[in-house]
């Protein structure tokens, strides 16, 4: 059985004293509601992830945090970059890999994504592998291919272990901050072809195993009927997890 899993992206959003407030909002809420069933993460901007960490270690919260990108080389003169590993060791437990907005304002290619996401691994880190098709491809049909191409020459070629520590977020690229999200049924059928493609490159165990989360302007009012979708295992959320009653709204649906 696979727990449900609503992670919050905050992308470039926040500045200090908001992060610090939303992080101990989430707490205290959590503190007051039962989100046993729910594995939760939020993914801060990594600058302010360590002290999120420590807020959370000392509330004894079981909120994970990730941060939303690492670098696709070990360590070196890469200025600006955060290795797996640095990233690691300050206590994050989680990685965005391949987001839609990353691949397409930083250019970054299958082959990157692939080199991040095997060192996201070694390093322990839990990567959360994005895909999803532009809106061209929805209205050209060529949904599937796109996605299945995506996962093709990335997670696809994992060893089988690799394979059952990712998390999978389909984003389709024309719901994201648009306001207009996938149906259920949409969101259904595409998860139940990346669960298929799972299964085809792993075997059935391993595709049962694998949380697959939709993104892509997951809001309260839309939550509980993606989330009843049989292979629909949880949210990657953007925009409403930066306010804490909407996120954990999310959580409760
Ligand atoms: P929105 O929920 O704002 O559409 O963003 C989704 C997303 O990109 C999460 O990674």
């Amino acid at each position: 059985m696979r727990r449900r899993l609503i992670a919050g992206n905050w992308k470039m959003n926040t500045h200090w004293n908001e992060a610090l407030t939303l992080v101990a909002e989430l707490v205290h809420t959590e503190a007051q509601e039962n989100w046993a069933d729910t594995d939760v993460a939020i993914f801060p901007p990594s600058l302010y992830s360590r002290h999120a960490i420590e807020f959370i270690q000392n509330a004894k919260s079981g909120i994970a945090v990730g941060v939303q990108n690492c670098a696709s080389t070990e360590n070196g003169a890469y200025t600006g970059e955060l290795s797996a590993s640095m990233i690691r060791e300050i206590g994050a437990k989680a990685v965005l890999i391949g987001h839609s907005e990353r691949r397409e304002y930083f250019q970054e290619t299958n082959e990157t994504l692939l080199a991040k996401t095997k060192l996201a691994l070694s390093a322990q880190l839990t990567p959360y592998f994005c895909c999803g098709e532009l809106l061209q491809d929805r209205k050209s049909d060529q949904h599937k291919e796109v996605v299945t191409r995506q996962l093709s020459s990335t997670v696809l070629t994992l060893s089988k272990e690799d394979m059952l520590t990712t998390v999978i977020a389909y984003e389709p690229v024309w719901a994201i901050g648009t306001g207009e999200t996938a149906s259920p049924e949409q969101a259904q059928e595409m998860h139940a072809l990346i669960r298929q493609l799972i299964a085809d490159a792993f075997g059935r165990e391993v595709a049962d195993v694998v949380r697959i989360l939709y993104g892509g302007s997951m809001k309260p009012d839309n939550a509980d009927a993606l989330l009843s979708q049989p292979d629909v295992d949880g949210g990657l959320i953007g925009g409403a997890s930066l306010k804490a009653a909407d996120f954990s709204a999310i959580i409760r649906a």
